[in-house]
């Protein structure tokens, strides 16, 4: 005999219907509807913590917050195994796996049969967006992992406000299990999954999603990547907006106005250190909105409208340090979720790069004493903090506006050790839908594969993007030629540029400030710049290096235009474009062609 409990108030017969229809193919023992009210999450958090899948941080230094350790072959969002499910595989383009929907639903049913006995099915309303926001939209997400339960009342606005809010109304169906039904006698692991058979599945003409197999970040928390993404891109093409992978900051000038940017960064190349910098200009201000997606609307000023559809921040933990982000680090004191980090001998949490030395007698993220000599590190590379935004030192008051912050300036930017310079200026919109569309950046541990491969990844949106490319550039184009419309500026960003010794020459985090300052000039019409075939850079003297330690040999390698490697660059344009033949739109060709007779 299945048991439900539902407190939660709702009328919407499409969504009970619903719910009982996946009851009936997955089996679960017992269905929870969750309120989102902090005592569920107490009580869910406790539960875990008698199973084994978190342990409990010592309150003295981190209240209210765990740690879990997940199963090793999940560890990071599976490109290879995520499906964009169109109706016809055109229209999910060369950017992504396709099967044909009824296909993939046959398959999947056969999983998801059963898949969830012996366990309890959550039953999870969110908004993406404030609630009510004109930007947002309501979700329901049904999974079998408390751990994704705790983590979604995090990054969203989760619980009965969300059904107050759905009415009615419909919503983004999201399937989650993962894949590890639990007989009778048998004893549960900490991190149940089933690595081998793992499917991140979309269906954007439904406004669906299926994920089995994983339980792990972007693979499992069914709001983030999979909606405000995949399926968001879609109905923003549709609907004549955009949902992008961006943070939104407003940054602030000593006595001036602030000002908004938005910034699409691929994983794990800078989103979240950027939204809450400290800048090493003095007088300068930088207030956090978003961290990672941002959907955008034009106003009826002609000018775009950002939104962070988030509430939360599922930040990379490597790397962040006192130093490096420091508002991170004061973010992180209490009611954190830490996934895959080390264990210090005292219940405290530690990752590579915390700490220029790591304490004594950490244990790592597999359970195991850590043995530095060994060579491995103590942290996972793709190792997670969850965390409410509003916890964010530096987070704007207007976070949460439901209208949203006016862009005026957005910017891409990737990782690469040569060739792109620190800052370029777009020449105009259609050259920066192209810029934005030939962006590539060295693969991180945020995905599973190869780390350090240069790869394309347009607008940081090649795991994202729950469509065809090409149609996505077109998209663009046909945004910035709104009528009305007064498009944000355009800029190219490279932070890691890199030296022969491998070693970064521009020092990046709070300095990256000096290239918001030379951005804001530039948007306000001052600021110098030279007129290059990829665009406007940075005239010499133009970018404050005031107080900055850097060579000149250094930063004229940054600010120029090193036309060898822009040459080979081509060519792998070239063959990127090849890949979406003649659907690719016209104008970038003309852009490519133009580009290349100047140079
Ligand atoms: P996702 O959450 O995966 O989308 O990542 P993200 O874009 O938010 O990246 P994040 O800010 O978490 O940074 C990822 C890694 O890059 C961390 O280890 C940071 O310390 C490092 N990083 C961020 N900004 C800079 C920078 O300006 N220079 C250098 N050298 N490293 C940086
Ligand atoms: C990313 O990979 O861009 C992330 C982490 O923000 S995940 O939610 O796992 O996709
Ligand atoms: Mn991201």
């Amino acid at each position: 005999m299945r048991t439900t409990d539902r407190l939660v108030a709702t009328t919407n017969r499409k969504l009970l219907a619903w719910v009982d229809d996946w009851a009936g193919i997955l089996r679960p023992d017992n269905v929870h509807w969750c309120d989102g009210s902090e005592e569920e999450y107490q009580l869910i958090c406790k539960q875990m913590v008698a199973s084994g899948t978190f342990i409990e941080l010592n309150s003295e230094v981190r209240s209210n917050s765990f740690l879990a350790r997940s199963n090793p072959d999940d560890v990071a969002r599976v490109e290879d195994r995520t499906f964009i499910c169109s109706e016809t595989e055109a229209e999910a383009g060369p950017n992504n796996n396709w099967k044909a929907p009824a296909e993939m639903r046959r398959e999947l049913l056969g999983l998801f049969a059963g898949s969830m006995s012996g366990r309890t099915m959550y039953v999870l309303p969110f908004s993406m967006g404030p609630l009510g926001s004109p930007i947002a939209h309501i979700g329901v997400q049904l999974t079998d992992s408390p751990y994704v339960v705790a983590s979604m009342r995090i990054m969203t606005r989760m619980g009965q406000k969300a059904l107050d809010v759905l009415g009615d109304g419909d919503f983004v169906h999201c399937v989650h299990s993962l894949g590890a039904p639990l007989l009778s006698e048998q004893e549960d692991v900490a991190w149940p999954c089933d690595p081998k058979q793992k499917y991140i599945v979309h269906f954007p003409q439904t406004r669906e999603v299926w994920s089995y197999g994983s339980g792990y970040g972007g693979n499992a928390l069914l709001g983030k990547k999979c909606f405000a993404l995949r399926i968001a891109s879609t109905m923003a093409r549709d609907e004549g907006w955009l949902a992008e992978h961006m943070l939104i900051v407003g940054v602030t000038p000593p006595n001036g106005e602030t000002v908004y940017l938005a910034g699409a960064f691929p994983s794990a190349c800078g989103k979240t250190n950027m939204a809450m910098m400290v800048p090493t200009l003095p007088g300068w201000k930088v207030e956090t909105v978003g961290d990672d997606i941002a959907w955008m609307k034009f106003g009826d000023d002609g000018r775009l409208y950002a939104i962070n559809p988030e509430a939360g921040i599922f930040g990379v933990a490597p790397g962040t340090s006192a130093d490096t982000n420091p508002n991170a680090i004061k973010m992180l004191k209490a009611n954190c979720l830490f996934t895959n980090v080390a264990l210090t001998s005292d219940g405290d949490v530690w990752w590579e790069r915390l700490t220029s030395n790591p304490p004594p007698g950490l244990t790592d993220w597999l359970g195991n004493a850590w043995n530095p000599s060994e060579g491995t590190t103590a942290a996972h590379p793709n190792a997670r903090f969850t965390v409410p935004a509003s916890q964010c030192p530096t987070i704007s008051d207007k976070w949460e506006n439901p209208n949203g912050v006016p862009i005026s300036a957005i910017l891409f930017g990737g990782r690469r050790a040569t060739t792109i310079p620190l800052v370029t200026e777009a020449l105009n919109w259609e050259h920066g839908v192209f810029l934005g569309s030939v962006m590539s950046s060295e693969k991180t541990a945020a995905a599973a594969g190869e780390v350090g491969k240069v790869r394309r990844d347009p607008f940081a949106m090649l795991p994202f993007c729950g469509y065809n490319f090409a149609d996505y550039f077109q998209h663009w184009l046909d945004i910035g030629a709104t009528a009305g419309a007064r498009p944000p500026r355009m800029f190219y960003v490279n932070w890691f540029r890199k030296d022969r010794q491998g070693r970064f020459i521009w020092p990046g985090f709070g300095d990256n400030s000096r290239v918001l300052k030379w951005v804001l000039e530039r948007v306000a019409g001052k600021g110098e710049a030279v007129e290059t075939p990829i665009g406007f850079l940075p005239t010499p003297g133009s970018l404050d290096t005031t107080g900055l330690d850097i060579s000149e040999e250094d930063l004229e390698a940054l600010l120029t235009l090193d036309k060898d490697a822009w040459h080979t660059e081509l060519d792998l344009i070239d063959a990127h474009y090849d890949t979406f033949d003649s659907r690719l739109p016209a104008v970038l060709l003309c852009q490519l062609s133009t580009l290349r007779n100047s140079l």
